[in-house]
């Protein structure tokens, strides 16, 4: 038996690794306002909003825009995205994401998804992974981005739950910090060097357990 209630996941970079099609999508917009966009500068946008994402890309282009152009521009970007993640197939989920989410159910334990993104419920259908979160919580949902706690904290109240009793799994800065700042143990999934203030840093969720939930 697990003390831990309930299991909170981030989507892009912890159940899928999208990070690759929102790069492409990115790269096609700086592209066509004539300048660059590297996969290195595409990790600052990790776990970041499409609004805020859009505004780094803007800034390292040296590009200024209004806010209708910036409205349309971030359009013209997610319908790439979306034309990409249409396509998105089971097997795409990432090693063991899963298994351990279906793993927590077995045991119990409620599950929610905690994403930034719109398009969260078009990825989850394409992954056939709808069906195994209590709660949904996505970016049509929150007016704070993280790494302000409000989709965490709202994951937990809809699964009923104190957020002493959760814990987050987040492969962004940002996402381990919204984490903490809602009072919830931080699982990180990448690097213990980039995710400081996770509880414990795994290099994805075939390494987690129900049984290390206890040891958190
Ligand atoms: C996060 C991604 O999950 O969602 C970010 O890590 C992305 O890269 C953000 O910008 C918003 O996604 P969307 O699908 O609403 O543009
Ligand atoms: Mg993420």
């Amino acid at each position: 038996m697990s003390h831990i209630k309930a299991c909170l996941f981030d989507l892009d970079g912890v159940i899928v690794d999208t990070a690759i099609y929102h790069y492409q999508a990115w790269k096609r917009l700086a592209n066509e306002l004539g300048f660059d966009f590297t996969e290195h500068d595409n990790e600052q946008l990790k776990g970041v909003s499409r609004t805020r994402s859009l505004e780094i890309i803007l800034e390292l282009g040296g590009v200024t825009q209004t806010e209708a152009e910036k409205e349309e521009l971030a359009d013209r970007k997610n319908k790439w995205y979306v034309e990409m993640i249409g396509k998105m197939r089971p097997d795409e989920i990432l090693p063991g994401a899963k298994e351990f989410v279906q793993a927590c159910r077995n045991a119990g334990i409620k599950t929610a998804l905690g994403s930034a993104s719109k398009n969260s419920m078009m990825i989850l259908d394409k992954i056939g992974m709808t069906d195994l979160f209590d709660a949904i919580v996505d970016g049509n949902k929150v007016t704070k981005a993280k790494p302000d706690p409000e989709v965490f904290l709202k994951g937990a109240e809809e699964l009923g739950v104190q957020p002493v009793d959760c814990v987050v799994f987040e492969d962004a800065i940002a996402g381990v910090e919204a984490a903490k700042a809602g009072g919830m143990k931080a699982v990180g999934i990448g690097e213990p060097a980039v995710l400081k203030q996770a509880d414990i840093v795994l290099p994805g969720l075939s390494a987690m357990t129900v049984d290390k939930l206890n040891e958190l």
